[in-house]
């Protein structure tokens, strides 16, 4: 499959795929690796690993619709399969969710459908959650509201902080999202209506 990995930061989850990739757990190539943020890490990982990186700095368009249109005419460029958004901390026009849609992954730092949008760590500390997660999801018009496809759970540890806990979520994050994309890239996962399908199963 073709790949395009959208980020906006330090992209430890784009490594995680680019590392699947050249191991070959996952049938896929990464054409592209996109971030609307200059000095994000993530296009570090890219070029060292030999792949195309494009910047779309969304602070150059005078609306998100301006953006957008812009951003699916790059993706679209690149010909995908498959768009995975690894961190990439912008709202999609719901214009650009139709276009790719069944084929566009997000992950998301807690159990959805708790704690949609951000600080999701924080929050499972607050409530005093003994446990948290990630998931991974089809991404939908609504945010952080796509049907799920895979999630991992972590205990909450009385001591921990948001930076604690985060890192044990990344942990995890870095084993489900290459092998949500490997499922994708072997057509064992798509979305119908409004859920995700795994090798015929409704999930
Ligand atoms: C992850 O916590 C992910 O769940 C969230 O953004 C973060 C990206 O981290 N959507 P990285 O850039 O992949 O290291």
């Amino acid at each position: 499959s073709r790949l395009v990995v959208l980020i906006s930061g330090s992209g430890s989850n784009l490594q995680a795929i680019i590392d699947a990739c050249q191991n070959n757990e996952v049938n896929g190539e990464i054409c592209a690796v996109i971030s609307n943020k200059a000095d994000a890490y993530g296009l570090v990982r890219a070029q060292n690993a030999g792949i195309e990186t494009a910047i779309l700095s969304h602070k150059d368009y005078p609306s998100r619709e301006d953006y957008d249109i812009e951003l699916a005419a790059l993706i679209d460029s690149f010909n995908p399969d498959l768009v995975v958004l690894a961190g990439f901390m912008r709202i999609l026009t719901p214009r650009l969710v139709q276009k790719f849609k069944g084929k566009m992954l997000n992950i998301h730092p807690s159990l959805l459908p708790k704690y949609q949008g951000l600080n999701t760590h924080q929050r499972a500390i607050d409530a005093k959650d003994d446990v948290h997660g990630v998931s991974v999801h089809f991404v939908t018009e609504e945010l952080d509201g796509g049907p799920v496809v895979l999630q991992a759970k972590v205990p909450i540890l009385a001591d921990d902080t948001a930076d604690t806990l985060a890192k044990r979520i990344h942990e995890q994050e870095h084993v489900i999202y290459p092998l949500v994309v490997k499922w994708f890239s072997e057509h064992r996962l798509t979305m119908e209506a409004d859920y995700a399908v795994f090798d015929n199963q409704p999930l």
